[in-house]
């Protein structure tokens, strides 16, 4: 298994140009089965969550070659409507493929997801959204088997604005007879972007990046060759790389307005952040100055899959700060590892009580999700003397080379096998 080796105390500097977003990237290819025409995503993350969701589509009957950067998919020879266990169990996302697969076939069946590391992550709530659309839905055992022979609109209201349950049901809805409105609909600007890209081949959604969304069934769908935003989340995990290291950098290709909270709050910590177009400017004090409170909430709030990397900043500022994480059950894995780094850090249910030391010390550390492991090697990066981090098969989801890209800002960091 690799691990990353990092050698801390080194300032991160530079420039660096930010991927395309994997959750926009991952809804866009479980969207492409609606349609049996070219579809083409360019500027594609080369991430695992990538390749294992192609794995899925090809396990489905379509054809998904690279070109360059970009990914080319042709399902006009799609036939099978079932995603088997093992690449279910793989991926979490692929529940996201029960809509499209609905919507393309009429009836879809996948292993129930399950949990992970990070929470319970139950379905209810698109399944409660299927079943509004007159599909039927069997959970019997540890498969979901869905029949959706006449697929009608309704109105939908989601108890939470899931992101997953939002694009779910927007995708099964594409092709219903009739309008489906979902209200407390997810307002992720990964969810515009997929709006965009089904209107792009011929769909009809409107709303998407409010809390309703409306989509007006169509006959059929048409190609796309589309460019999708980039990450967010990337983008806000480099400027804490500079943010913790007392460095400087500027991030290019992205979207400021989708991370102002992040921006925000690393002004409270006294970096330096302004931004001009698709470029962010982080310039960070010797001292960073702890945070009140930070709250995990649904977007526009302070994004989720932001809060270990945040919260390992944290672990090195002057002061004390509380985060509190309003969306997952358990995403504090990262913390006891942290801990062998020398943070001085307190978890009480959803809250994080994070006191401030002058320096953390290098150790043997484990990621056990995507975002916890990017926080340990932030935590690395910071370090006085050697950080070893394993498990990092996890980081490899959702981050293209994040070891050759913090080099080149500055980083002491290798990939080991
Ligand atoms: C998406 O997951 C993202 N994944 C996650 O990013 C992200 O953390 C999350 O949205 C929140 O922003 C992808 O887009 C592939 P949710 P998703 O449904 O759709 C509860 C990363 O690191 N819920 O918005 O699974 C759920 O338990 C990943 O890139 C229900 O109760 O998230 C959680 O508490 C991690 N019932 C909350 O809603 C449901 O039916 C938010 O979940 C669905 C969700």
């Amino acid at each position: 298994m690799d691990k990353l080796l990092v050698k801390g105390n080194k300032r991160i500097n530079g420039r660096m140009r930010n991927q395309t977003s994997k959750n926009a990237v991952l809804a866009m290819l479980a969207a492409s089965i609606l349609t049996d025409k070219e579809v083409i995503i360019r500027q594609c993350p080369k991430i695992t969550d990538v390749d294992n969701m192609a794995k899925i589509l090809v396990e489905l009957g379509c054809k998904v070659k690279w070109e360059g950067d970009s990914l080319v998919i042709d399902c006009s020879s799609a036939h099978r409507h079932e995603i088997p266990h093992s690449l279910a169990k793989e991926l979490r996302s692929s529940i996201f493929m029960l809509g499209p697969i609905l919507g393309r076939f009429h009836k879809a069946k996948v292993a129930y997801p399950g949990g992970c590391d990070i929470g319970i992550r139950p379905i209810d709530l698109h399944i409660k959204g299927f079943k509004a659309l007159n599909i039927d839905i069997d959970e019997s055992g540890d498969t979901i088997c869905c029949d959706g022979k006449d697929i009608k609109g309704n109105i939908i209201h989601l108890d939470f604005p899931s992101v997953g349950a939002t694009e779910n049901i927007m995708m099964a809805a594409v092709f219903a007879e009739g309008t489906t409105v979902i209200k407390n609909a997810a307002k992720e600007p990964e969810i515009a972007d997929l709006q965009n890209f089904i209107n792009a081949m011929g769909g009809k959604i409107s709303g998407a990046g409010s809390s309703t969304i409306e989509i007006e069934g169509v006959k059929k769908l048409g190609s796309v060759d589309y460019t999708p935003i980039s990450d967010r989340i990337v983008a806000g995990t480099y400027l804490i790389a500079a943010a913790i290291t007392g460095g400087s950098i500027e991030v290019e290709n992205c979207h400021p307005e989708h991370i102002y909270s992040l921006i925000t709050k690393l002004r409270e910590t006294t970096c330096k952040v302004e931004y001009f177009n698709d470029k962010i400017y982080l310039t960070a004090p010797k001292t960073l100055q702890s945070i009140h409170k930070i709250e995990t909430m649904p977007f526009p709030g302070f994004p989720t899959d932001l809060q270990a990397q945040i919260l390992a900043l944290m672990t090195v500022t002057n002061g004390t700060s509380l985060i509190v994480e309003n969306i997952f059950e358990t995403r504090y894995k990262h913390v006891a590892e942290l801990l062998k780094m020398g943070a001085k850090i307190t978890v009480k249910d959803r809250m994080a009580i994070v006191r401030g030391v002058p320096k953390l010390y290098g150790a043997n550390v484990y990621a056990y999700d995507l975002r916890g492991g990017a926080a340990l090697v932030m935590a690395g990066l910071a370090a006085d003397g050697l950080t070893q981090i394993n498990g990092i098969h996890h980081i490899d989801r959702g981050y293209e080379d994040l070891a050759g890209t913090l080099q080149s800002l500055g980083a002491d960091i290798k990939r080991i096998t």
